[in-house]
């Protein structure tokens, strides 16, 4: 089969790996692609957003599967023009796809379908979104409706520093247009985490589950980002949570996306708050995560195509489950100097060779560039994601920053505490 994979981080390396792995991948082309890419597809300059270059790519060369790794096409609604020109598509239609593109339509989807989510309202006036975050009272939580690459969420503190916030939104000046309209929301205590599950429109199966690091900083600190790094599975995920989880939250919603005239074909990434051990859906993503996507795909033990081919053909009913490893696997991101506010680019990247002699370790490459002497330099903000498997998440965690250690770039910083959690629950257990 000939494959198009549209994206260029650390998610769409992590799928390229594994979809190049595959008996039936004959081509795989990316596009755009990055240089960690260029030894396993042939990258195609073509923008991740720009639908009808995609589309006419994909007819010309006679694309047998294209899979769409990140947001912003599949909320413009790429799968649309392609499937109406016969191409089969790894990804939600335009009208799905307003799962992740408005907070929302989401929201009146949990509401009508009694989903367990957070109480909330919707506003596009000042003055009503103040009345309600008065009545309501802090903690809590205002959210740009449309996408704003993970930043458009403010968790205020007190109601002047909500009211500060709803009226930045409303204005445009946060956010733009994604901004113009804001739901406002309960906020809930508890601990993250994220679940992914694949449907082909009929048929649903739970993937597996990771948890993200969303905060810059050591300790879950300072402003939120893209994710500094994830491990998977969730220690959180127990037998119990993970059938509430399906029967509470992600099966009502694809019968209420049915039900709505949208079904949901893809992957369905549903990031949840358990709270004293009961499920409440915090937002959905229509893709896998970056860089929980990482993560998986060093546990996944099926053929990735295989998986993917039949949620765009209407077949995944063949397969009863998807395996995965037993391991732990752990994944580092490496950001630029500054992200997520503006950071240092063009310095010279060494050692990925020596990063990945570490045993049971890949390095999947995000913001990443050639320069003119065949250096790998960085160009964007989240970089590198330093992945690493092992029998337990503190060895897998000791593996990635090994790993981590002998990367040779002046203006790259991580964390240091991915899976602090986990490793504290595993530890209490052997002590
Ligand atoms: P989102 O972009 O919706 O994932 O929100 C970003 C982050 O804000 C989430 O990962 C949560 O950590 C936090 N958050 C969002 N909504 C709530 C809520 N209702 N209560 C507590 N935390 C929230
Ligand atoms: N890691 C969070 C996301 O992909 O949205």
């Amino acid at each position: 089969m000939k494959l198009l994979l549209i994206g260029s981080g650390g998610r769409e390396h992590a799928l390229a790996w594994k979809l190049s792995m595959s008996k039936n991948c004959s081509k795989l082309y990316c596009a755009p692609g990055n240089p960690g890419m260029e030894d396993l597809a042939e990258c195609v300059d073509i923008a991740a957003d720009d639908i009808e270059g995609l589309t006419d790519f994909a007819v010309d060369k006679k694309i047998d599967l294209v899979v769409v790794g990140p947001e912003t096409p599949l909320v413009m609604g790429v799968a649309d023009p392609m499937r109406a020109r016969g191409l089969k598509v790894f990804g939600p239609s335009k009208a799905a796809a307003r799962l992740e593109g408005s907070k929302g339509f989401t929201k009146d989807i949990c509401q009508k379908y009694n989903i367990p989510t957070a109480a909330f309202g919707r506003f596009t006036k000042v003055d009503e979104a103040v009345a309600f975050i008065e009545k309501t009272g802090a903690p809590i939580v205002i959210k740009a409706d449309g996408l704003a690459a993970g930043k458009g969420v403010v968790i205020a503190q007190s109601i002047e520093e909500a009211i500060v916030a709803a009226k930045d939104m409303l204005s445009g000046n946060a956010f733009g247009s994604a901004g113009a309209e804001i739901v406002v929301e309960e906020y809930l205590d508890g601990e993250e985490l994220s679940f992914f599950a694949l449907a082909d429109g009929k048929t649903v199966l739970p993937f597996t589950s990771a948890q993200d690091h969303k905060r810059v900083g050591d300790g879950d600190v300072g402003p939120n980002t893209g994710g500094m790094g994830a491990y998977s599975p969730a220690h959180l995920l127990t037998h119990d949570l993970h059938l509430k989880i399906m029967e509470q939250i992600i099966k009502p919603t694809m019968r209420a996306m049915e039900a709505e005239g949208c079904p949901f074909e893809g992957v369905l990434y549903a990031g949840v708050m358990v709270v004293k051990g009961d499920p409440y859906l915090i937002e959905y993503n229509t893709r896998f995560g970056d860089p929980e996507c990482q993560t998986m795909m060093l546990r996944l033990q099926d053929d990735l195509l295989e998986v993917l081919n039949a949620c765009a053909t209407g077949t995944l009913g063949d397969f009863s489950k998807i395996n995965f490893s037993d391991d732990i696997a752990l994944g580092v991101v490496m950001a630029a100097r500054g992200y997520p506010a503006s950071y240092a680019k063009g310095g010279v990247i060494g050692g990925l060779d020596k990063a990945q002699d570490v045993q049971g370790v890949k390095v999947f490459q995000a913001g990443t560039a050639k320069n003119d002497k065949a250096e790998i330099i960085s160009v964007g903000g989240r970089v590198l994601c330093v992945t690493a498997l092992g029998d337990s998440v503190l060895e897998a965690q000791q593996k990635a920053y090994e790993a981590v250690d002998k990367i040779d770039w002046d203006d790259g910083f991580c964390r240091r505490d991915i899976g602090y959690r986990a490793v504290k629950v595993e530890k209490a257990k052997v002590a």
